[in-house]
This record gives structure tokens, C-alpha cells and sequence, in this order.
């Protein structure tokens, strides 16, 4: 996986397949490097060819020899005169200055200061691309979510596989539209081999074999109840039950080429039997990606209605998780370890800060975060009502949620953000 993601290319004429993958901070060295491959500034072609050429220095005047012995007879040379203090306004007062011996804005006084001391960084690496895919040849917006469609699987999805690989984003994460008709109370559609995503998948691969190829694991596109699981006669979410189908749809998404298997539906044991189920049918090296610590949020509405999965009656309180509650991460990654996952995943992000730091710091694993539906609309409405610098306070969110530790970000910008690492000039 990390072969593949190394190998995310870049569309930008003059730049090699790996320039999108340094950043110092939120600015790209795409353009540090383009002057050390190509298209040399003048200045800077001439003075190497000087170098190269002569052997020594332009003749200016005196010699090495000649200015060192005038410096040491105390003949020495004039320098451009001390800037004067800059000014300040009338009626600052005059003080004796503060006796600190800890003035920590020094390290922030500058451009070059600031990139040097950054902590965090962030790279168009760092993100998973969810997309919203149906059985349509066009492309229909959605309209909680600005900016994003569910897409022709044919033909729209892979334009946009097309323009995410451009700018360094090679891991994208599916969900499906399904239609009303093939959904039933067991959701056995999730398993159907040739259903939309496995058919997806393949199509993916066939075309992009490097892509890496998350899939979401769960009921709720499938469930005419619109749960995560099978629902019992007296509401009750069946938890061993549902396991079993969730084993089937991870073995046929993997079958179809998945590259990580992710479990969102918050059943108990889910990612050991998904392990031993994929490992039953030879495929080891499949990636689990568990969705560790969900809550049962309100940030997740937009997607509801994109997927038209809105639970039909009740909420979701049974397995995901309460809001409130910090500790019981900790427990539901202690299983998630056991069980074998490879990645665990925190959801919503941003309001969920402190969990991500928490399974960070108690966990080995790669740790992930899913900037939900909700995160990414409230983004973009206070945008376009010109609320808030959009682009801004987009890459910022990013940025936080890698300080409080996510290794990965599932994001609805990572296109947009991606695009605008690349075109960050230094
Ligand atoms: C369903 C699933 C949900 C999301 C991802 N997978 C919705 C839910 O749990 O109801 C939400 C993603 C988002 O809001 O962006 N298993």
C-alpha cells in the first residue's frame, strides 16, 4: 500500500511523479523543485553557468589577496548604514521593555521561521476521497452537500478518480445509491457480486490497478430499514446475525478487488470475523479498517440524504456510539487490536478531537478520521454565504485533525484541498 501511494502522480507539465508528496506545512515545494529540473530561472541558470565555466570568479576589482590585507590594515570596507527603528504610531507609550527572558514569538516572526519550527504537516497523501456512486449515466448533485455528486459509476467516477490521481489523491472510499427495489430487510444486495460496487471495483481496477480501494462495510444502503443491521420484530439491531452478512459483503468486496474493508456498522465482533472470513477465502492481505470509535451523530444527515439511508423508524443508539462518552473508545479499540484490524478509524472529526488524540496515544495503529457530511456542508455553506473564507478555514480543518493525531483523513474536500497544496507557490 505505501508502494502505491509513493507512486501517486502529479499533473502539473514539469514536475516528477513524487513532487506531490513533500510539503513543509500547508505550502508544497512544488515549485522549488521545478527550478531544480526545468525551466531554470534566468538569474539563477546564469550564475551556475559562471561557476562552471570559469573556474574562478569575474574579475571586479581587487583581489582576495588585496581585500584581506586591507581589512587587516583597518581599511575596512563600508556597509549600507543601520536601518533606522521603524516608527511608531503617535501617542504609543514610551516603556521600559518587559524583563523576559521567554519571548516565544520569536520563533513565529517570520515566513522562513514559521516553516521551520511547524509541528504538523499535511499532504494530498494523507487523504481518502469518498464517493457517492449510482446505477445513472449522469451525474446528480446532492443537494445537502455542495460540490459533490453521486456519480455515473461509468463514466462520471472515473473522471473523478482521474482529476483526484492528478494532484497526488490515490485512495478513494465507495458508497452506493441502491436502488429501492433490491433492498430487503436482510440486505443480502450488500453481498451480490455483482452488485453496484463490487461491479465498481472491478471497473476501478481494470483501469487503475494502483488505486487503493476502500470500501464501507454495513447494511444501511441495503436495509429497507435503513439500519446498519438486521432489525428484529421488536426493534431490537441483531448484532451476531448481522455479523454474519457483513462477512459476506467483505469477502465479496475483496473478491472484487478491494484493497481495505472498512466496517461501519458498530456490531460487536465484526472485525474478528471479518479477518478470519477474508482470511478463509485466501485473502490475507486484504486491510481492515474499522470504524472504531462512531457516534451517533447528527453530522452525518447530508449522507442520509445522499444515500436516501435515513433510518425508516428509531435512531441509532444501539451501536453507535454516545456522544458523551470519552472512555468507551478506549474499549472499543482495545477489541478493534485484538481482532486484528489494521487501521482504526475515528467519526465524526473535528467535534471529536479529543478521540482521536486518545487512540493516538494509546494506540500503535495507523489512526484515521472521517470529516463527515455534516463538517464538510457546514464548510461550505459559510462559504457561499460568505460567512467564512472557505478554502481557509478547509485547510485548517485538515491541519487539525492531523495535529490531534489522524494519520489518514476521509474527506469530501480532498480533491479541492489536494488541488490546493499543488498550487501552493513558495
Ligand atoms: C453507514 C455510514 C454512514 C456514514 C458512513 N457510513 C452514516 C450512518 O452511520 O448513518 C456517514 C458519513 C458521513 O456523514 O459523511 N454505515
Amino acid at each position: 500500500m505505501a508502494t502505491t501511494l509513493f507512486n501517486a502522480s502529479c499533473s502539473f507539465p514539469s514536475i516528477k511523479v513524487i513532487d506531490c508528496k513533500s510539503y513543509v506545512g500547508l505550502r508544497s515545494n512544488v515549485s522549488q523543485v521545478r527550478v531544480a529540473s526545468l525551466p531554470v530561472a534566468t538569474s539563477q541558470r546564469r550564475s551556475l553557468v559562471v561557476r562552471a565555466s570559469n573556474g574562478h570568479a569575474k574579475k571586479l576589482g581587487r583581489s582576495d589577496a588585496e581585500c584581506e590585507a586591507a581589512v587587516a590594515a583597518g581599511d575596512v570596507p563600508e556597509a549600507p548604514p543601520v536601518p533606522p527603528k521603524p516608527v511608531a504610531p503617535a501617542g504609543t507609550p514610551v516603556i521600559q521593555p518587559l524583563n523576559l527572558n521567554r519571548r516565544p514569538r520569536r520563533n513565529r516572526a517570520s515566513p522562513t521561521v514559521r516553516a521551520a519550527f511547524q509541528e504538523t504537516d499535511i499532504s494530498p497523501a494523507n487523504f481518502v476521497y469518498p464517493l457517492f456512486i449510482h446505477e445513472g449515466e449522469e451525474d446528480t448533485p446532492i443537494g445537502a452537500m455542495p460540490g459533490c455528486y453521486r456519480l455515473g459509476w461509468r463514466h462520471g467516477l472515473l473522471q473523478e478518480v482521474a482529476k483526484a490521481r492528478a494532484v497526488g489523491v490515490n485512495s478513494i472510499v465507495l458508497f452506493p445509491k441502491v436502488p429501492e427495489a433490491l433492498k430487503n430487510p436482510t440486505g443480502d444486495e450488500a453481498y451480490s457480486d455483482n452488485g453496484l460496487v463490487p461491479r465498481t471495483i472491478r471497473l476501478l481496477k481494470d483501469k487503475y490497478p494502483d488505486l487503493i480501494i476502500y470500501t464501507d462495510v454495513a447494511l444501511d444502503p441495503y436495509s429497507s430499514d435503513g439500519h446498519d443491521g438486521i432489525v428484529r420484530e421488536d426493534g431490537v439491531i441483531m448484532n451476531d446475525e448481522t455479523v454474519h452478512q457483513l462477512c459476506k459483503q467483505a469477502v465479496s468486496q475483496a473478491r472484487a478487488g478491494a484493497d481495505v474493508v472498512s466496517p461501519s456498522d458498530m456490531m460487536d465482533g465484526r472485525v474478528g470475523a471479518i479477518r478470519a472470513a477474508l482470511d478463509a477465502e485466501g485473502f490475507q492481505n486484504v486491510s481492515i479498517m474499522s470504524y472504531t470509535a462512531k457516534y451517533a451523530s447528527s453530522f452525518y444527515g447530508p449522507f442520509r440524504e445522499a444515500l436516501d439511508s435515513n433510518p425508516r423508524f428509531g435512531d441509532k443508539k444501539t451501536y453507535q456510539m454516545n456522544p458523551a462518552n470519552y472512555r468507551e473508545a478506549l474499549i472499543e479499540a482495545r477489541e478493534d487490536e485484538a481482532e486484528g484490524a489494521d487501521i482504526l478509524l475515528v467519526k465524526p472529526g473535528l467535534p471529536y478531537l479529543d478521540i482521536i488524540r486518545l487512540l493516538r496515544d494509546k494506540s500503535p495503529l495507523p489512526i484515521a478520521a472521517y470529516q463527515v457530511s455534516g463538517e464538510y456542508s457546514m464548510i461550505k455553506a459559510g462559504g457561499v454565504l460568505k460567512m467564512i473564507d472557505e478554502e481557509k478555514v478547509m485547510m485548517e480543518s485538515l491541519m487539525c485533525l492531523r495535529r490531534a493525531g489522524a494519520d489518514i483523513i476521509l474527506t469530501y474536500f480532498a480533491l479541492q484541498a489536494a488541488t490546493y497544496l499543488c498550487n501552493q507557490k513558495r
